[in-house]
């Protein structure tokens, strides 16, 4: 499944989910503050929000976030990601984010918000589309 057969109420709650977890972030150097739910095939919604440190290098992103914590809860398949950000035009996920997404996510949909609208719609593969992935490793890797 990649998120086309979703309907609306599905998307609402996802957005809906990632702006409450943006309200968890933790940005005092950026100011930039991100949430991300990431839904399932068995219907969870996990949330992240980006974590920065003073160490500015590892800050995590929201994504990143969402996308670790569905996987070390058991969560394998994935149908949809949705990310909110307050600002007008869309804030897509980072070029990182979507190497790690892509690996185990696969072709998901990704849906941008700010507080108020939706501001993107795209496939995982529209973003990325010449991937390195498990396979370009070769028969060996
Ligand atoms: N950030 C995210 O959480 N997700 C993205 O897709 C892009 C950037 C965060 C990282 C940092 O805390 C802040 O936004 C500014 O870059």
């Amino acid at each position: 499944m990649d998120g086309s057969n979703l309907g609306t109420p599905d998307i609402d709650r996802l957005v809906a989910a990632a702006r409450v977890a943006r309200e968890f972030a933790l940005a005092p150097y950026s100011g930039f503050k991100v949430g991300a739910a990431l839904l399932s095939q068995t219907g969870a919604i996990v949330t992240g929000c980006n974590v920065e440190n003073a160490s500015y290098g590892l800050t995590v992103c929201a994504e990143r976030v969402a996308l670790l914590k569905a996987l070390s809860e058991g969560e394998r398949d994935f149908a949809m990601l949705a990310i909110a950000a307050d600002t007008e035009w869309a804030t897509p996920p980072c070029g990182p984010c979507r190497q790690l997404l892509w690996e185990y996510c696969g072709d998901i949909s990704v849906v941008l918000a700010n507080l108020t609208a939706v501001t993107g719609r795209h496939q995982l593969k529209e973003l990325f589309p010449l991937p390195f992935e498990p396979r370009t490793l070769g028969p060996t890797g």
